[in-house]
């Protein structure tokens, strides 16, 4: 899964909006909608944002999970 049907938010969104403003992806989700609805998309939401901003070597936007 690459998007959120219900929400219609490409996870990428997301993920560049986390990096640009270096808030958590979890705050942006909420706020864009993303995994609110039939919360299909959640495990496979938190997967692709975790693993691409450890990939960008931003893993603070991460929050407690990785602390
Ligand atoms: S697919 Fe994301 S909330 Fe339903």
């Amino acid at each position: 899964m690459q998007k959120c049907h219900c929400g219609e938010v490409f996870f990428e969104e997301i993920v560049g909006r986390s990096l640009q403003s270096g808030r958590d992806f979890r705050e942006l989700m909420v706020e864009m909608g993303a995994g609110q609805i039939c919360t299909a998309c959640v495990g496979d939401l938190y997967a692709y944002c975790e693993d691409r901003l450890q990939e960008s070597g931003l893993s603070s936007l991460l929050g407690a999970v990785s602390r």
